[in-house]
């Protein structure tokens, strides 16, 4: 690798699946569990924010009470020690990466440990537990929604993600299932830049077939045999 490569890696839930938090399409998922029109959508929150609440509530304390995993500290070294340009995206709310040490992170949807106010827009750290009373302390009504992104609203940083993708000589996908977009299409915008492709994940993903290779099994096994060879 010359000093111009370009590392941009994708994470999904599977990172973080034995750091302890769920992930949403594996047996007993988030998703079997809850219905995402009614916890993961601007409508439902319209409907009953007081259960959008208790759902990002029990999800932001389950995250500060996890700790990073291997899969997690690897990522960390590789952005570290490795001499090309590491980009790390990822779909997660959780701050599991942040908290392994990894610097370049774009959180395309969102982060828990974020609240917005959905009247006027002003950002704050959200509290551990938040209710529909709890005030915007910009506008001081009481609007304050988790600052994450929802079915039917955009996704962060897509401009940076897809000239990140332009560049990269190596992607990877980490614990994606590929079935939510526009993440799920970046393995074709990285390999039409010439990348080389990598997905590691427990099971075959729906864009497996995408990818160059396919590490299967636990992150932090994959994810740190996969960092220790690209150091090498
Ligand atoms: N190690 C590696 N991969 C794992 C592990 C593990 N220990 N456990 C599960 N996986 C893999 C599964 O095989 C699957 O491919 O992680 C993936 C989890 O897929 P999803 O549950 O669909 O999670 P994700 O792809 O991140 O979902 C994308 O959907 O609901 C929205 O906004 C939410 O960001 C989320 C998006």
């Amino acid at each position: 690798m010359d000093k111009m490569d370009k590392i941009v890696i994708l994470t999904g839930a599977g990172i973080s699946a034995e750091s302890g938090l769920g992930t949403f399409r594996d047996k007993g998922g988030i998703w079997t569990r809850y219905a995402v029109e009614d916890v993961a959508t601007p409508e439902g929150y319209a409907r009953n924010p007081a259960l959008v609440h208790e759902f990002y509530n029990a999800r932001r304390v389950q995250a500060a009470a996890a700790a990073p995993n291997a899969a997690h500290h690897a990522l960390a070294e590789l952005e570290r020690a490795h001499a090309a340009q590491v980009v790390l995206v990822t779909q997660n709310v959780d701050d599991l990466h942040h908290r392994a040490g990894s610097r370049k992170v774009l959180q395309m949807h969102g982060a828990l440990r974020g609240a917005l106010c959905h009247l006027c827009g002003h950002r704050w750290p959200a509290p551990p537990e938040m209710t529909p009373e709890t005030p915007c302390p910009a506008c001081a009504r009481p609007a304050a929604r988790p600052d994450v992104v929802w079915f039917g609203e955009y996704p962060h940083y897509l401009d940076e993600i897809a000239a990140h993708l332009a560049e990269a000589t190596v992607f990877a996908a980490i614990g994606t299932s590929g079935q939510v977009y526009p993440a799920a299409a970046y393995v074709e915008e990285a390999r039409s830049a010439g990348a080389e492709t990598v997905e590691m994940s427990l099971e075959p993903t729906a864009v497996s077939h995408l990818f160059d290779r396919c590490l299967t099994g636990p992150a932090t096994r994959t994810v740190p045999s996969w960092v220790a060879a690209l150091l090498a």
